[in-house]
């Protein structure tokens, strides 16, 4: 590999994009300062894939040199004062400025000491060898790479390696980066890694819920995530967020089936659905709690699902008419019964919840519970059961017509 990737930049980032960051890269150097594209960006950009985070560091006062180029930016700026960062937005790519620093640890799991630092600094701070890599972005060098903890040489070994000895110790949350870059890449963690992970798995229990959940939710989003809760099964990480949370056969056959289903926007929701899916009522409320997701949408999701699968032996029946799979299934939201027919249920389950989402949730009747009234029926309670008998009728193919609707909806309320 050459040195200089001003080409690979020029290729991998929209025109506007590269634009601002070569205007970042020349106001750094009339103030003095040193700038650099780090971290995942540099990854992707050497792998060749898409990044829409851009991470850029400065030896110097980053807000201050934001605010330099914000009117000539093109681009809005956001300051984070507190953090001591800026980011501008631009053509979807989020673009962040921050001052390069030094950190060290006082406790395991604790949020790190921060000092002003320079690039070698701020490089050796970081997770693994592959995200430890920064491209100069100031006029004279744009483009060189500095890689002084062998990223390149493990982006092309394929492995994911810390940093150092204490790396998962510092922060533990790397644990679940690990597994999910390793997953993402296609890559192996790297041996004295993988040893690694192993001995500092119980430092897990130092990491608050929210960094957790954070955590995740991240794994929740990648393009497999089934592959990336195999993994932390099988290194003993599913069973640090619940001990009785564990990768098995049933989840395996559950996971592969949701990969061929289009992602929507429900997609995390029934990812996490699917994780949780065999665990009793107690134990779910244990990792929602440690999760901090108690009273979110994954809460709700996960405890639809369980009324379901509770349900499901009265849905095993090969006979069962369509208005009885109705009436035990409508009161789940559409993910829920998704969740309950990926997992290898009996056949005759599958198929009626498989029924149901592709055609029993789509049915309604024709005539409305104004109808009834019009035609003369009080308004009252009695439309409603009016109308569900109307419903089931209509479900399971008693009635096929309005007029026949309308026939039988007279019977029924005697009008
Ligand atoms: N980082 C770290 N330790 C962490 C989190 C982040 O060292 N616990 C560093 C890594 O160098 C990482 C950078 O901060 O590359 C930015 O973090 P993040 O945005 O989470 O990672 P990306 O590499 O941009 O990854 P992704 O592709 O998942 O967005």
């Amino acid at each position: 590999m050459h040195n200089n990737l001003t080409a690979e930049i020029e290729a991998r980032l929209p025109g506007p994009v590269t634009q601002l960051v070569r205007t970042v890269g020349r106001t750094a150097a009339r103030h003095g300062f040193n700038s650099y594209l780090v971290g995942g960006i540099v990854r992707d950009i050497l792998l060749n894939r898409p990044s829409a985070d851009i991470d850029i560091m400065i030896d110097g006062d980053a807000i201050k040199l934001a605010r330099a180029i914000a009117d000539n930016a093109g681009a809005r700026l956001f300051v984070h004062k507190a953090f001591g960062t800026a980011r501008f937005d631009l053509e979807g790519y989020r673009i962040d400025l921050s001052t390069c620093r030094s950190e060290s640890y006082d406790r395991p799991g604790a949020l790190p000491r921060v000092k002003p630092g320079n690039i070698c600094d701020d490089l050796l701070r970081r997770d693994f060898s592959i995200n430890a890599m920064a491209l100069c972005i100031n006029p004279t060098d744009f483009g060189v790479l500095t890689d002084l903890y062998g990223g390149v040489a493990d982006l092309e070994g394929r492995v994911i390696r810390v940093m150092h000895d204490r790396s998962f110790e510092d922060d533990a949350t790397r644990i679940m980066r690990a597994v999910r870059y390793e997953q993402r890449l296609s890559f192996k963690l790297e041996r004295r890694t993988a040893r690694l992970l192993k001995l500092d798995i119980d430092m897990l229990d130092s990491i608050s819920g929210d960094r957790l959940k954070h955590e995740v939710l991240l794994w929740l989003t990648e393009q497999r995530p089934g592959g990336i809760i195999r993994r932390a099964g099988k290194l003993g990480v599913l069973q640090k967020l619940h001990p009785s949370l564990q990768w098995n056969r049933q989840m395996q056959i559950a996971f592969r089936r949701a990969a061929k289903i289009p992602d929507g926007a429900s997609a995390n929701h029934i990812y996490f659905s699917l994780m949780a899916y065999q665990m009793g009522e107690g134990a779910l409320y244990e990792l929602l709690q440690r999760l901090n997701l108690l009273g979110s949408k994954y809460d709700l999701l996960s405890h639809q699902c369980l009324a379901l699968k509770n349900r499901l032996p009265q849905l095993d029946r090969p006979l069962i008419k369509n208005s009885e799979i109705f009436s035990l299934v409508q009161d789940v939201e559409p993910p829920a019964v998704q969740v309950n027919w990926l997992y290898p249920n009996p056949l005759a389950v599958r198929r009626s919840l498989r029924l149901y989402l592709r055609k029993l949730m789509h049915i309604k009747t024709s005539v409305t519970g104004n109808d009834l009234v019009q035609w003369g029926l009080k308004q009252g309670p009695g439309v409603g059961m009016v109308l569900n008998k109307l419903l089931a009728a209509r479900l399971d193919g008693e009635v096929k017509t309005r007029a026949e609707e309308e026939k039988l909806a007279r019977r029924l309320a005697a009008i």
